[in-house]
């Protein structure tokens, strides 16, 4: 079982698009499988789960979207949270929350205080995220405190995704095949795995299916197969 996965969630758009509905409801739509994914990932006994959910990029969409975003956001921080943490799952957020409503980051900040008594899954919600801009926050950090040497512990310590081990499977839905300023550090020696399915229609077997094709592959992080023994 992969420790990490990370989810590039695409497709919304084009998911809503394709049945003649606004936007939005892509979007909606989209965070019904956001719990799902979740729940799921829970159950396998994945360890951290992180989810693309605003980029740094993303701020160039209509005002409308964006304001619908945050609702959706907000709604889930209120509403669905805290039978997560019932589940033992705790939140950390990826990216820079500065840009975002004070009401919204109160509630978000509220959600990241509160730790289950056991932690089974870490989720990682990137919000306002952007891989250069996280690796320039990190740089600045380090400069500050006077780190002349980094190393490549160091810098990982610095991201926000600091003392997690690095996702082992990177899944893209919608069939693009870039990584979109996501995790650019951290997936150095990821599996990706690309399927077609919008990301309202990603379900629990598609997950499933996407750890299956994980398991199949052979991880020789740049060296050579391992010989079998005799
Ligand atoms: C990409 O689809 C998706 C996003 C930019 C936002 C992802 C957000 C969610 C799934 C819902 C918010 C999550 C929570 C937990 C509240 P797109 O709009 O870029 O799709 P397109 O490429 O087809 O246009």
């Amino acid at each position: 079982m992969p420790s990490h996965v990370a989810i590039i969630m695409d497709g919304n758009g084009r998911w809503a698009e394709q049945k003649s509905l606004p936007r939005i409801l892509g979007h909606k739509y989209g965070v019904e499988t956001v719990k799902r994914i979740i729940r799921v990932a829970n159950k396998l006994g994945i360890k951290i789960l992180t989810l693309y959910a605003f980029s740094t990029e993303n701020w160039k969409r209509p005002y409308n979207e964006i304001n619908y975003l945050f609702l959706l956001l907000s709604h889930f921080m209120k509403k669905e949270i805290y039978e997560l943490h019932n589940s033992g799952i705790r939140l950390r957020i990826l990216g820079d929350l500065s840009k975002f409503p004070v009401s919204i980051r109160r509630e978000i900040n509220k959600v990241c205080s509160i730790i289950p008594k056991k932690v089974k899954l870490e989720l990682n919600m990137a919000l306002n995220y952007g891989s250069r801009q996280e690796l320039i926050h990190a740089f600045k950090k380090m400069f500050k405190r006077g780190i002349k040497n980094p190393t490549e512990k160091i810098v990982s310590s610095f991201l926000y995704t600091s003392g997690q081990p690095d996702p082992d499977l990177l899944i893209r839905t919608s069939g693009e095949f870039r990584i979109s300023n996501f995790l650019l550090w951290q997936i150095a020696y990821s599996e990706i795995y690309i399927t077609r399915k919008f990301w309202p229609d990603f379900t629990e077997q598609d997950f499933k299916k996407a750890i299956l094709e994980y398991q199949k592959r052979e991880r020789r992080f740049g060296g050579l197969k391992p010989k079998k023994i005799k």
